[in-house]
């Protein structure tokens, strides 16, 4: 029998223990998960240093990290555990979205240990894959629930029917807000990663510039987000103030953008969550770390009555154990993938 007629046929575990891999941008992660809610082992190997003095992830750069530490990576994984490859019963990979180069060697590594274990290969949506870390986050955690996904590509508020069925309430029609976060960085001369910078310096900063209402004249859905009109502000704020010759108070300009990104996300998942009668509102994807958000969230979820889940920050940045814990959704339904299978730049939520 060939390698994936073999994987169709064999039974399911009730309690896999799956390998998640993670390679769509600058972390090369993997993670082993049993039963999809417990994490046994998780590294994490960033190449955000070497990132940096560029600016900006170096597709290039990030493709040759992830082959030089993916080895390293699922060697420490299985040590921490104390297991051996022999033990994992499925291989979970990001497929995409992401930077292709950097997808495939995560792809090709995965389906080299699938294929050379016998065991099955399964591949995961990245934004997916965030949205599952609250699985991981609380152990009870069952759909439906609103989940705010605010990550460096995607922005959204999707509702989370079931463990399968997703419906995105609304979106950015333009810029995500990481990368807002990330743009308004460089203007403010910090270096990359922005995220975790401006937030730093948000926090000797006040909420005193007065920056443009987001989608004031738009007429598309009441949930969806734009992030260029207001990074614009920001930089056409910090840019004339220079030509008038007065001095920028940059952790006010970093307190006023990050609650004008911020807020407006909270407003929409909580309006959201009434809307379809949802009592629980989860976070993923990296601009779930930022602090403001965290604890805005936290007061409004307690004022009104909404359970909140928040994945550790480590769990909201890119890591391989949400990857394994949207593997175990996709193993139970035995969504299999061949050798055949290759990186994808975009993949649709569904
Ligand atoms: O989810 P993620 O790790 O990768 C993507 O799938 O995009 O998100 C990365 C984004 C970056 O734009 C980064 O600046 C942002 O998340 N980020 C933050 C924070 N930590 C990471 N943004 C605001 N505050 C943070 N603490
Ligand atoms: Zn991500």
């Amino acid at each position: 029998m060939n390698y994936f007629d073999k994987v169709l046929s064999a039974p399911l575990k009730d309690n896999p223990i799956i390998m998640g891999i993670e390679t769509s941008c600058d972390e090369t992660a993997v993670a082993i998960i049993k039963g999809g809610r417990e994490i046994l082992a998780d590294v994490i190997i960033s190449s955000a240093t070497e990132h940096a003095k560029f600016g900006g992830v170096v597709p290039e750069i990030a493709s040759r990290s992830h082959t030089t530490a993916i080895l390293k990576a699922t060697e420490q994984a299985l040590s921490n555990a104390s297991l051996t490859l022999d033990d994992i019963d499925a291989f979970a990979v990001t497929e995409g979205a992401g930077l292709l180069g950097a997808l495939l060697v995560g792809v090709s590594f995965a389906k080299s240990l699938a294929y050379s274990t016998g065991k099955p290969l399964i591949p995961v949506s990245h934004i997916r894959g965030h949205i599952a870390a609250a699985y991981l986050a609380d152990k009870e955690l069952k759909p439906p629930f609103i989940s705010i996904l605010a990550s460096g590509g995607h922005t959204a508020i999707v509702a989370v029917d079931d463990y399968y069925t997703f419906n995105v309430f609304g979106s950015t029609i333009d810029d995500a807000v990481g990368e807002a976060f990330d743009k308004v960085a460089r203007v403010l001369s910090l270096p990359y990663p922005g995220g975790p910078n401006v937030e730093r310096l948000a926090k000797d900063g006040k909420n005193n510039i007065v920056l443009p209402k987001m989608l004031k004249n738009y007429s598309g859905g009441e949930f969806d987000f734009s992030y260029s009109g207001l990074k614009t502000a920001v930089i056409n704020y910090v840019h004339n103030q220079k030509e008038k010759g007065v001095e920028i108070n940059r952790a006010d300009v970093a307190a006023s953008f990050q609650h004008a990104a911020v807020d407006v996300i909270i407003d929409k998942a909580f309006k959201a969550a009434e809307r379809r009668g949802y009592k629980t509102i989860t976070v993923s994807g990296g601009v779930g770390a930022n602090g403001y958000l965290r604890e805005t969230l936290k007061a409004r979820a307690e004022k009104d009555g909404v359970k909140l889940v928040l994945p550790e920050k480590r769990y909201c940045t890119d890591n391989g154990a949400m990857i394994g814990a949207e593997g175990y959704l996709q193993y139970k339904k035995r969504n299999f993938a061949d050798l055949s299978l290759n990186a994808k730049a975009v993949v649709p939520l569904k």
